[in-house]
């Protein structure tokens, strides 16, 4: 496989019922900032850090979860996930930001309870950045007039810059994002968040399996935004479905992304919680899969030629390993 384009972040969405709690208040469409999704390798160490650094501890979800005025955060995915293949930095979301009411006050009173904290930019005292033993870059920003101490700011995203216009309009189209600019970038504005878009000095991979692994939003009403989407054309990854345990809706957005390989190049094996499908762009490439269905496993070779050529060819193998 060879060729690359463009990667795209994963999001899920969570009805209103499950999280308010200190969430901003929705926009027209009904859409708030929801959740970041964490793979973390130390669940305990990791809330650690956001404790210190003035999260409240949240039970009783499927997941171990801090909260933050403005976004919650789910500390690790489904059992069994395996551990983050990179941190933030080199994927789609380069980092997430919050702000405080004084940085270097909050910055004193982290590194002595033990937060990985780094200096800001140039010298800035306005801003710094808490890099976790994961990863997960957070910049730190400056807000003397805000209602909380700490709150939540922005998600930052590193993208080709050619698609920074289509990627701040689909946020308008889909979430009802308020399109702008932040500083030097372009923006979009939705309760509790400003996504903010930067041109990538290097090829842009997706988020999902590092230690970011998606972001989410709380609406309203997902039946009819699901609904909504639909007619609209975007294609869901699984249709609506509930939380066993909680009654509440639960539904993850299709993604889908685009990587460049290099030539003869192999990747790691990995396991999905959902389903995925590859595909080749451009080029010849090779899936293999393995998997069991009740105490069978097997095998599937997929080889894939010029997909987007009228030479486009497969070939499918199955191999069943119970002998
Ligand atoms: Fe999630
Ligand atoms: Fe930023």
């Amino acid at each position: 496989m060879k060729r690359l384009s463009l990667a795209l972040c994963v999001i899920s969405l969570l009805s209103a019922s499950t999280a308010w709690g200190q969430a901003f208040p929705p926009n027209e469409m009904g859409v708030t900032m929801g959740h970041w999704h964490l793979n973390t390798r130390d669940v305990a160490a990791n809330k650690k850090i956001f404790l210190a650094m003035g999260a409240a501890e949240v039970t009783g979800g499927n997941f171990q979860a801090v909260r933050f005025p403005g976004v919650l955060i789910n500390l690790q995915l489904a059992p069994g996930t395996p551990p983050p293949t990179g941190g933030t930095v080199g994927s789609i979301v380069n980092h997430v930001g919050f702000t405080v009411q004084n940085v270097q006050e909050s910055v004193a009173r982290w590194k002595a309870a033990g937060v990985p904290v780094l200096p800001g930019t140039n010298g800035r005292k306005d801003q710094a950045f808490v890099v976790t033993p994961d990863e997960l870059r957070i910049e730190i920003l400056e807000d003397k007039n805000q209602k909380f101490p700490i709150q939540h700011h922005h998600v930052h995203f590193n993208v080709p810059e050619s698609v920074i216009p289509q990627i701040q309009a689909w946020y308008a189209k889909t979430f009802g994002a308020k399109p702008g600019t932040r500083g030097q970038n372009q923006a979009a504005d939705l309760p509790g968040v400003n996504l903010t878009f930067s041109k990538a000095d290097g090829p842009a991979v997706t988020t999902r399996g590092r230690i970011l692994d998606h972001i989410g939003f709380d609406v309203q009403n997902l039946e009819a935004f699901c609904k909504k989407l639909e007619a609209a054309g975007i294609k869901l990854d699984r249709p609506l479905t509930r939380n066993p345990q909680t009654g509440g809706a639960l539904l993850p957005t299709m993604s889908c992304w685009v990587q460049m390989l290099r030539p003869a190049a192999r990747l790691q094996a990995h396991r999905h919680t959902g389903s995925a499908v590859y595909y080749v762009v451009e080029g010849t490439g090779e899936t293999m899969e393995l998997f069991t269905i009740g105490d069978s496993n097997f095998q599937s070779t997929t080889v894939f030629r010029d997909a987007l050529r009228a030479s486009e060819s497969r070939e499918h193998a199955l191999l069943d390993l119970r002998q």
